[in-house]
């Protein structure tokens, strides 16, 4: 792609309030939003991000721009780096050339938008078979109007000769879907339905959905891809929801219009909808700006639980942590919720299944293990699941399935193994990668694992001494104790020795430990895997502590105080968004 259209393209996608809001602590002050100043020291908010204009300005030291020539600044890029940065972020290609140029682009989203409006003024109209139907399935007008729904009456051309008197150049109604021709003659494409307009998350309409009213098909009619309409690019909703999505930090995805629309309106707002296709890349790359918590909640039929299957994946693979909610009655999150309330789905998140649970469960019901055979096929297909989770996760599973089935722990990781050998062989460089990204599991395995580390090479011991702090289980913490007490250097602990120094409860979780916890050969990077998290959550800890401080502080009397700790949470907040501990 030329240069110049992959910037525009850039700042069409990224909405520079969220892209500011992950550095800086954002808040709403009128059409405006507020925050410190990233780039100077100051306690009193005066640097504003503008929505509008997708500008920021710092009324304390100037410093001013768009969302490229932020992040320049913040993450100290030339030009080029912060576009390459964007543009990984927001999904654009650089090196492809399909997307037109800005200016030729503004003109389909405007009359996108025009033929949105005049959908909803039809829609608005007294009576009107949409409104009926829309009322029938239980939506209030405040959130139809919140979605801009619309309706297309059953004349051939309404919206033709409406947007024609309006100027339009058929041409582009032509390839945006809106109208086709026949010969000579120019038709609506929606007919009698009612109208989703989508929305991007700069507030672009970028095409369209039509119900129909009742049973006729297509249900749905959409629009084509045109050069504002890229669906793999796009999530249905995310233009009102991706602040609720920040806010929870979760984004629960769904698959169709009506899903979203009917959660939206019973309170459950931070979600989305993928529109029945296959989830893409893409797409995941869009949440993953707001959130890394995905709850997937599609259909309960067959086709929806083959959609998950797929979403998982790519999710996963993108670095969220994904969740698969069922849905125990009705057919889609809609039905669920309109029967059984906000709180019922409240329940339904609650009892979400990670993603490895949901998809051995599923291998559980699909295979027979009273037969041998049966046994062998799930042993294996397990064994692929728990490929993919880090060593740390793969490790809990691996005791579940053995207490739950009949096969041995050591069976399952022998297997694991087997089936990983073609993953040893790839370089260590981009194992050391993959690996990075790979969990620690909860607080208690992280201090078992640390503790398992210290007896296995007793160097890790003075290495654990800094974040000492982190052990948060008293057990833990008084094995640890011990193990130092009886640490010599360039000496391993005796396991032994330690033993008989601790308490019967001490030495019954070590017995755990020693047993349970397997070391996978990488003890080094499990280490430093094990440090880091419990950095970033020293980390998390200082931020929350800086702020409230910051809060309580005398601006007279404080003021070198007050300018040291500012400096540090920027310092904080620019690591957290490196995601590293560079300096
Ligand atoms: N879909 C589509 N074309 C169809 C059927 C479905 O594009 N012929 C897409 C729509 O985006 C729809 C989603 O797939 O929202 C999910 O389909 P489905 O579950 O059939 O529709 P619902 O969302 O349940 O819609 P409704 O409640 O109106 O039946
Ligand atoms: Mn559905």
């Amino acid at each position: 792609m030329k240069f110049e259209n992959a910037v525009d393209e850039i700042k069409n996608r990224c909405n520079i309030v969220d892209v500011i809001g992950r550095c800086v602590p954002l808040k709403k002050a009128g059409s405006n939003y507020k925050g410190v100043c990233p780039f100077h020291n100051e306690k009193t908010p005066s640097f504003v991000v503008s929505e509008e204009k997708q500008i920021f300005t710092c009324f304390g030291c100037g410093a001013s721009g768009d969302v490229i020539e932020f992040v320049q600044r913040y993450e100290n890029l030339d030009f080029h780096g912060a576009v390459q940065k964007l543009a990984e972020e927001c999904g654009v290609d650089l090196t492809k050339s399909s997307f037109g140029t800005e200016s030729r682009k503004e003109v389909y989203y405007e009359w996108n938008r025009e033929a949105a409006a005049y959908f909803y003024k039809v829609f608005r109209k007294s009576v009107n078979p949409g409104i009926a139907y829309m009322q029938k399935r239980g939506l209030k007008p405040e959130t139809l109007q919140k979605f801009g729904i619309g309706y297309a009456d059953e004349n051939w051309d309404s919206l033709y000769r409406y947007l024609k008197g309006k100027g339009a150049d058929e041409r582009i109604l032509l390839s945006l879907g809106l109208i086709s021709d026949s010969k000579g003659r120019y038709y609506d494409k929606f007919r009698n339905r009612v109208i989703f307009p989508i929305i991007n998350t700069r507030g672009k309409v970028i095409g369209f959905g039509g119900r129909v009213l009742g049973d006729g098909t297509p249900k749905y009619l959409n629009s084509p891809e045109s050069p504002v309409f890229l669906k793999k690019n796009n999530l249905y909703g995310l233009n009102l929801s991706r602040q609720d999505i920040n806010k929870e930090d979760c984004a629960i995805l769904v698959e169709g219009y009506m899903d979203v629309i009917s959660l939206y309106q019973h309170g459950i707002r931070n979600v989305a909808a993928s529109l029945g296709t296959a989830l893409t890349e893409n797409q995941a790359a869009m949440l993953k700006r707001y959130t890394n918590n995905v709850i997937l909640s599609y259909d309960a039929d067959e086709a929806g639980k083959a959609a998950a299957l797929r979403g998982m994946d790519i999710l996963h693979k993108a670095g969220c942590k994904v969740k698969v909610l069922h849905i125990s009655d009705g057919k889609d999150p809609d039905e669920f919720i309109k029967k059984n309330g906000r709180d019922a789905f409240r329940g339904l998140l609650k009892e979400a299944l990670p993603f490895a649970d949901y998809k051995l469960a599923l291998l559980k019901e699909k295979s027979d293990l009273r037969t041998t055979d049966g046994n062998v096929v799930f042993l294996q297909k397990a064994a692929e699941i728990l490929r993919e989770l880090s060593p740390v996760e793969a490790d809990i599973y691996v005791r579940k399935l053995a207490a739950e089935t009949h096969i041995s722990e050591g069976a399952i990781r022998m297997e694991m193994r087997g089936a990983k050998s073609e993953a040893n062989n790839v370089p260590s460089e981009k194992r050391r990668s993959e690996t990075k990204k790979t969990q620690i599991g909860g607080r208690d395995l992280l201090e078992r694992n640390l503790i398992r580390l210290m007896l296995l090479k007793g160097t890790y011991i003075p290495r654990t001494e800094p974040y000492a702090s982190a052990f948060k289980d008293p057990v833990c913490y008084r094995i640890y104790e011990v193990i130092r007490s009886l640490y010599q250097s360039d000496e391993e602990i005796d396991l032994k020795k330690l033993e008989d120094s601790l308490d019967n409860e001490c030495a019954v979780v070590l017995g755990e430990i020693v047993e349970h916890i397997q070391l996978s050969g990488n003890d080094e990077q499990m280490f430093e895997d094990c440090i880091e998290h419990i950095r970033i959550g020293m980390r998390e800890k200082r931020e929350a502590e800086i702020i409230k401080l910051l809060e309580i502080m005398d601006e007279e009397k404080e003021k070198t105080a007050i300018e040291d700790l500012t400096k540090e949470l920027m310092q904080i907040q620019r690591e957290k968004s490196r995601g590293g501990f560079g300096a």
